[in-house]
This record gives structure tokens, sequence and C-alpha cells, in this order.
């Protein structure tokens, strides 16, 4: 079985959908990987990274009336909505939705599709966007996943905005001991300053890659260099911290959703 991992901000942009897919493209191969995007003002990637070259007939909401109707079907149906983001397919994206509208509509669906990224047989990590309060959140797919990740560019107003959402998830998860930080992008700040100041231990920290970052969060430039760039190494740094997280992370005694979480009263699979 694989892990669920989420990525979260507090606003601002800082970085979550370029986070999820360098370290998705850098995940050690052959190990397959999936990025899904939870976000629920929109999905980006199709028109991203992936430069509209897919149609958007497959994602997020199809799967998500596939895991309302019959939950157990939908995790081997997920397969059918995805879409490679490599040439050897083993990194696949579930595209997020066209439009912020659909949020409210899938709102209920959350539990069950949290229930199914976790059952994947590989691992999946998943773009959760800015956290919010109100309806529409996929606080499920927060509460299901072995490590919560909220993402921030190392500034004095990211680790403002993210102290509040910090208090959310910690409410949310019943504790801090899944959350971690993914500082990104330029700041003024150290990545040790930054955990200091919230009292959340740093994952990693991506380097401030302009040029990297707009091959993956608006398909601007080759990816044919990508291996060798800093964001990308610095991403595969990040994604072995999260997979030795999830070794070590335990189920959440008492999640929000209880049936979003298949692996309650269990320890963390690996
Ligand atoms: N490490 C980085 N270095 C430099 N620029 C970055 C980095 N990460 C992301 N960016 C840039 O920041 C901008 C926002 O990135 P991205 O869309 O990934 O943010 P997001 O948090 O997913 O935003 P949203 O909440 O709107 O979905 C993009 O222009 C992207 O190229
Ligand atoms: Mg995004």
């Amino acid at each position: 079985m694989g892990s669920l991992y989420a990525l979260v901000s507090a606003g601002g942009s800082p970085g979550v959908t370029t986070a999820a897919l360098a370290i998705a493209l850098a995940w050690p191969a052959p190990d397959p990987v999936i990025v899904a995007e939870c976000d629920p003002s929109g999905g980006d990637a199709l028109a991203g990274v992936l430069g509209g070259q897919w149609p958007v007939a497959r994602g997020l909401v199809q799967h998500a009336i596939e895991a309302g109707r019959d939950p157990q079907a939908a995790v081997a149906g997920l397969a059918a909505e995805l879409v490679p983001l490599d040439e050897a397919e083993s990194r696949l994206l579930l595209p997020g939705l066209t439009d912020p509208r659909q949020a409210t509509g899938l709102a209920q669906a959350w539990p069950a599709v949290a229930m199914t990224l976790a059952a994947q047989s590989c691992d999946v990590i998943a773009d959760c966007g800015r956290l919010d309060a109100g309806p529409g959140q996929p606080l499920a797919v927060l509460s299901a996943a072995s490590a919560v990740v909220v993402v921030l560019r190392p500034s004095l107003r990211q680790v403002w905005a993210a102290g509040a959402r910090i208090d959310m998830l910690t409410g949310l998860l019943g504790s801090a001991e899944r959350l971690v930080l993914l500082v990104t992008g330029p700041g003024a700040y150290s990545a040790r300053e930054v955990a200091q100041a919230l009292r959340v231990p740093v994952l990693a920290s991506l380097p401030d890659d302009p040029k990297t970052a707009a091959v993956l969060s608006d398909g601007l430039g080759r990816r044919g260099q990508l291996g060798s760039a800093a964001l990308i190494r610095a991403a595969r740094t990040a994604g072995r911290a999260l997979r030795e997280r999830a070794t070590l992370s335990l189920v959440p005694a008492h999640p929000e959703e209880p049936s979003a979480s298949p692996r309650q009263g269990q320890t963390t699979r690996h």
C-alpha cells in the first residue's frame, strides 16, 4: 500500500502546486506516484505543466461521483481518471476542478475521495490548495494523510498567515504530530527561524528557482533539463524526507470525519 501526503498553504500562492509536481517528478523511479489536485479553487496542471495537451474529460469530479456511488470500485477506477506527467507514465495526475463553483457540490464527496486516495497501492501527493474556513475544504483528505505539509515562503506575511492555519490543522488532526513545513522560494528568513516561529518542524526547503518553477506552474520553458535543476534536486530530498516521515507517523486517533480514514486504529502502512 502507498501513503497519502497532503500539501496545503495559508494563501498567497507560495508554490503548493509547483512543490507537489516537483516532488512527484523527483520521486524515486520506478515507484509510481499520483498528484491529486484537491484544491477547491481549481486545478492548474492541465493548463500549466501539461500545456493544455490533455482534454479535461477526466479527473477529480468524475472520480468523486464514482467514489460516492461505489467506493470500492472507485479505488481501482481511479486509474481511468489519471493523466501521465512523464513519458514512463509513472508520475500521474488526477486533474482537479475546472471551476471553483464545483467545490460546493464536492463538499459531501471528500470523505469518499479521501478513502480512495488513501487506499491506492502507490503513494499519492494531494495538492489541497489554500486552507480556509467554510465548506468545500478537503478536510477529509487532510485527516487521512500520513503527513500534512504546510507550504510557505520564508516571509513575515506568510508566517503570519500560517499561524492560524496551523491551529486549524492541529485541531483537525488531533495534534501537531503529522504537521511539517515546506519552506519554498524567496524570503528573508531561514527555515530554522520559520520553524521556531511556528513551532512546527521543517520537512525540507525548496530553493528560489523561478525558471524551473515556471516550467512546473505554467508550462513555460523546456522540461528536458529538469532533472538537474536546483528545485528538482531539493524536491528529491523533500520527497525522501516525506517517505521517511510516513513510516514514523501514526494514524489520527480522532479524525474529524471518521469515514474519511480507512486507516483508523492502524499504524501507517509501509
Ligand atoms: N521554489 C520556487 N522558486 C521560485 N518561484 C516559485 C517557486 N515555487 C513556485 N514558484 C512560482 O510561484 C508562483 C505560484 O506557484 P504555484 O501556482 O505553485 O502556487 P500555489 O501555492 O499552488 O498557488 P495557488 O494557491 O494559486 O494554487 C508561480 O509563478 C511559480 O512559478
Ligand atoms: Mg496551486
